[in-house]
């Protein structure tokens, strides 16, 4: 593995390090677990003293509307907008530039994400409004003469690895589409908590001091989210945000126009001057969120809602269902080897697919199709055999016919009638490409290392990726974002997501499945440990406990290769609607995650 790979994606993870430790509930419980609803996952282990999860949390329950965000602060903004009469895209709008504020390693608005909409009549929409190349980006940008990766530029730091940023467009235009109550009301409370300051949180005074040094380098002349020079943040003091004030009020009186016209987008253009980056107010008059269709499929009885191209996410997840459904995984159980062996064999050949056959469907056909038909994917496990496992090196993206060849935050909302919205939003690292638009007070996104910039060479994700994905002016960057939704008979079932980079895919997965074959509550299927593979590089990576000693052995002996590691994996923020209709929140407890019931 690369050492840019390990090096960033310590640093993506820094945020997602927790400690193992059963935390206190200190939840905005309104409901008790309805008695009908009691004794849902059995966990039968070999070892008697090993726990399946990475720490214990009560789960949250609401009747009236569910709200998880990464932040406590953001996820009770949510929830007063539905208490005012908002429905989730409100509470979802709000909450977003909430995080912006509270959350500044993730929240954004110099960033993009994706969003899943189904209302409550189960009609499902998707928005796109992930970042876009700028106009003069091109192919070999990151590389030399040599078309070697230039020494001294990374595509992962600094004014040359934003994309044109979505977000604001992004939720400007679900708000317009969906929302009830007025643009002013849904930013106001980012407006307030930027003004008069936000408690730091222990998680967030350590995110602030750890970027610290890459702050100063990228904004010399400034002292940003910076207590001073040399003094070092403590949980329970005041961030105050007085130009991200500003410039969230201009977008409360503006709309899209408050940030890619008039003074933020002259501050942004000359941010970009300064440090030589190379968005133009050309990029940001073309840039424009995308209501795309949903890539929907099924697993056994339940309707899978996901986020098609430019995210993987979606199109990844379904492959990894189909991969799988045909066994007996309950049976099995949880973490046994079987269930193990066919979910990381799985995901070694849709990682594959990914590599080889996604990016923006506006830059050229991805056979979405193709790629989730029952023939292919049978041709694709052709190969598996439970006595060895298979060699990554043999595993290529299949072949279609006809076709030539760590920071993100995810948050969930469902409103008493029943819409439901997942997001997943993100600067790509943690805390962006660690310049702030000076005189706006906001972070911008480091999306471009998204992009294969050069084919097979890895991302900071150790993701690679080819053709599809190269760079291209205007053309958007591949994602491994996945906020899915889940029905059954129906109606709404799960609302789904996570941060984690190339994680995300794997994490969902696993989480569903805890829901769906394990039988875990929401709660319980978020915090238990997960494992992940990706292709390449050819190992599973595992939170400490994941798996017994005896299936450690069994699948080694089977030629898999499992390293635990400390780092945690995913933040998931997930609601379960309950058989009664009451929401369940399960909002990670590897972090600061926090589901507000009404
Ligand atoms: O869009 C993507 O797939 C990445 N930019 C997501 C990055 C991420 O999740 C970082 N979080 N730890």
């Amino acid at each position: 593995m690369n050492s840019k790979y390990l090096l960033t994606l310590s640093i993506c993870f820094l945020g997602l390090v927790a400690c193992k430790t059963t935390q206190p509930n200190s939840q905005n419980t309104t409901l008790q677990k309805p008695a009908e609803n009691q004794g849902f996952y059995q966990f039968t282990n070999e070892d008697p003293n090993a726990s399946p999860f990475f720490a214990k949390k009560a789960s949250v329950y609401g009747k009236n509307g569910m709200i998880i965000a990464t932040h406590p602060v953001a996820s009770q903004v949510g929830a007063d907008i539905l208490k005012q009469g908002g429905n989730a895209i409100d509470a979802a709008v709000s909450t977003q530039f909430a995080l912006a504020v509270v959350h500044p390693a993730a929240g954004n608005i110099g960033g993009g994400g994706f969003l899943v909409y189904r209302d409550k009549n189960g009609q499902s929409y998707t928005l796109d409004y992930r970042e876009k190349a700028p106009e003069n980006a091109s192919r070999d940008m990151y590389l030399d003469e040599n078309k070697n990766i230039k020494a001294g530029q990374p595509s992962w730091l600094g004014h040359l690895a934003s994309g044109t940023p979505g977000s604001v467009d992004g939720l400007e235009q679900a708000h317009k589409r969906f929302g009830k109550l007025s643009w002013k009301q849904v930013l106001q409370p980012a407006i307030d908590l930027a003004e008069n300051g936000v408690k730091l949180t222990a998680r967030e005074a350590r995110g602030l001091n750890n970027v610290k040094a890459d702050l100063l380098k990228y904004n010399p002349t400034k002292t940003y989210f910076m207590k001073t020079d040399t003094a070092k943040w403590k949980e329970g003091e005041i961030l105050i945000q007085k130009d991200l004030a500003k410039t969230l009020r201009l977008i409360q009186e503006q709309g899209r126009k408050g940030f890619y016209e008039g003074e933020t987008a002259k501050l942004l253009l000359a941010e970009m001057k300064r440090g030589g980056g190379i968005i133009t107010q050309k990029d940001l008059d073309n840039y424009h969120a995308v209501w795309r269709e949903a890539v929907i499929g099924n697993y056994k009885n339940l309707k899978v809602i996901s986020m098609p191209p430019p995210s993987s996410g979606g199109i990844a997840l379904l492959q990894l269902l189909k991969f799988v459904e045909p066994y007996p995984l309950q049976k099995w159980g949880w973490h046994s080897d079987s269930t193990t062996q066919v979910m990381i064999e799985a995901e070694r050949r849709v990682y594959a697919d990914r590599s080889k056959w996604l990016g923006d469907p506006d830059f050229a056909k991805v056979p979405q199709k193709e790629l989730l038909d029952a023939e292919y994917l049978k041709k694709r496990w052709q190969d598996f055999q439970f006595a060895q496992a298979t060699d990554s090196k043999i595993v290529k993206g299949g072949d279609i016919i006809g076709y030539e060849s760590p920071e993100t935050t995810h948050s969930s909302f469902v409103d008493k009638e029943g819409n439901a919205v997942s997001i997943t939003t993100t600067l790509n690292g943690s805390y962006g490409s660690k310049v702030v638009v000076d005189g706006a007070g906001f972070l911008m996104n480091d999306e471009m290392d998204d992009f294969s910039i050069k084919p097979g060479v890895p991302n900071v994700y150790g993701l690679i990726g080819n053709e599809a994905n190269a760079i291209a002016a205007n053309k958007r960057m591949l994602s491994s974002m996945t906020p899915t939704i889940v029905e059954k008979d129906g109606k709404l079932m799960m609302v789904l997501g996570t941060p984690g980079g190339s994680t995300i895919i794997t994490s969902v997965f696993q989480v569903f499945l805890n829901v769906a074959e394990h039988q875990m509550s929401m709660q319980q299927a978020v915090d238990a440990l997960r494992f992940h593979h990706q292709w390449m590089p050819d190992r599973t990576t595992f939170e400490e406990g994941a798996f017994t000693e005896k299936t450690l052995i069994r699948m080694r002996e089977r030629g898999y290769k499992l390293d635990s590691q400390k780092n945690t994996i995913g933040r998931m923020d997930c609601i379960l609607v309950l058989p009664d209709g009451t929401y369940e929140g399960g909002a990670d407890v590897r972090a600061d995650d926090t589901a507000v019931g009404y």
